[in-house]
């Protein structure tokens, strides 16, 4: 058994793939906690959203209180490989210090021999941010020796980093390699449970919502919800492309991809083959230009104006949508009903809103543009769950395999069969 663990209880088979956070002592240990800080920044590097690092509190508390010494690392932006002083992790572990009120020390990079000075002279109770992952180009390939240097520097490591899990990099995946032991953070449980209530043990009926603009990004896990869901709400451009293979003419201006136009004619007839209601717009907000300055007005997705836009589902649709999900037991949504951005554009989403938190069931909601739409109309506390991912949880919508949450079953795998045999 590694030192400092106890035993794994069985409460679901869900909780027996992982080990967890609270099943570890972590006094004076060095605990490194993988968590997704990549928070919006304004051109002035003030942080426009800070619910990210909000999510991860309870995982550190937990460690500081439990007398480890936490060291932090994540990335922040896309910065190719090198330092880019604009994605730094600085304002971050200033917003970290606010939240904690407590000093939260900088360090000037992830890895390297003044990191690990800095990780050595840290007390328990000590909280260290490291620089940002990505400034070293080894980080997004997954490189063994970066990430045994990381791994070097804990005796445990806890990933938190839900939102970052479809990433194989080395502070995600290979990691689990170069730390004795490694756990799920207990935001990181949150998501998995919460995903696993609404899509594998769902209480019926089940309805998706999914939305955006763009079919393509999504169409995969449309597919893979018609073997799960028993309703499907489509909103947002995407719908485009299903009003089109059903041979409406949508306008001129209306986003749509052609090539996927079969595709979305086949999956509507698949969902009336297993008996899946699908759920398309009936009437739209159209407007002349995309812009907030445009003239707008609500027609039947039969009148749609010849060189005009969709922009967003229109009140009929609201209302079937809303009579569609009163018997709801278990909704996952994701993706606005519109161009919520610009006011005109937003209704759709904002009534789908109230609309789900108005429902008694247990509602989850994807992260990305679908997050900041509950966090502005001031509705995220009605909701039971609103998951820190955006490509993530898409992912998992699509039926697909997160690497890092693979790398942490595969290493509480190896964990118990080194228990067998002890
Ligand atoms: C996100 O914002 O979705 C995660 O932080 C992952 O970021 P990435 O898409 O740049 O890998």
């Amino acid at each position: 058994m590694v030192d400092g663990f106890g035993l794994i209880s069985v409460v679901a088979p869900l909780e027996e793939r992982f080990l967890y956070l609270n099943e570890a002592t972590v006094k004076d240990k060095t605990v490194l906690i993988r968590a997704d800080l990549n928070v919006p920044y304004d051109e002035h590097q003030n942080i426009t959203d800070d619910n990210r690092i909000r999510a991860v509190l309870p995982t550190i508390n937990y460690c500081l209180d439990g007398g480890a010494k936490v060291v932090l690392c994540s990335h922040m932006g896309r910065p190719k490989g090198e330092p880019v002083p604009e994605l730094s992790l600085g304002p971050v572990a200033r917003r970290l210090a606010r939240l904690l009120n407590k000093d939260v020390a900088m360090a000037p990079d992830c890895v390297g021999p003044e990191v690990k000075r800095l990780v050595e002279a840290m007390k328990p109770g000590d909280i260290l941010l490291l620089e940002n992952l990505r400034f070293h180009p080894e980080e997004q390939m997954n490189d063994d020796d970066f990430a045994h240097e990381l791994g070097s520097l804990a005796d445990i490591y806890v990933n938190d980093a839900f939102a970052v899990a479809h990433r194989g990099h080395a502070s995600v995946v290979a990691i689990t390699e170069h730390v004795p032991l490694c756990v799920a953070g207990f935001l990181m449980k949150n998501e998995l449970l919460y995903f696993h209530r609404a899509m594998e043990d769902p209480a019926r009926p089940l309805v998706a919502i999914v939305g955006g603009a763009k079919v393509s990004s999504k169409i995969s896990a449309i597919e893979n919800l018609l073997d799960t869901a028993d309703k499907l709400i489509i909103g947002g451009a995407m719908a485009n492309t299903f009003l089109k293979a059903i041979y409406y003419n949508i306008g001129s201006q209306s986003l749509v991809e052609e090539e996927l136009v079969e595709r979305a004619r086949s999956i509507m007839r698949k969902a009336r083959r297993r008996g899946v209601k699908f759920y398309i717009p009936v009437d739209c907000v159209v407007a002349d230009r995309f812009d907030r300055k445009a003239e707008t007005k609500i027609t039947t997705v039969q009148e749609v104006p010849e060189n005009w836009m969709i922009t967003d589902i229109g009140p009929a649709t609201c209302s079937l949508y809303a009579e569609a999900l009163t018997n709801a037991k278990t909704i996952i949504w994701n993706g606005p009903m519109g161009a919520f951005e610009i006011d005109a554009f937003s209704r759709g989403t904002y009534q789908m809103v109230q609309t789900v938190a108005n429902t008694y069931a247990l509602t989850i909601v994807g992260g990305g543009d679908t997050d900041v739409a509950l966090h502005r109309a001031g509705e995220s506390s009605r909701i039971s769950y609103i998951s820190t991912g955006g490509g993530a949880f898409l992912k998992l919508m699509e039926g697909g395999q997160l690497p890092g949450i693979v790398a942490l079953e595969e290493h509480a795998r190896a964990h118990h069969e080194r228990e067998d045999d002890v």
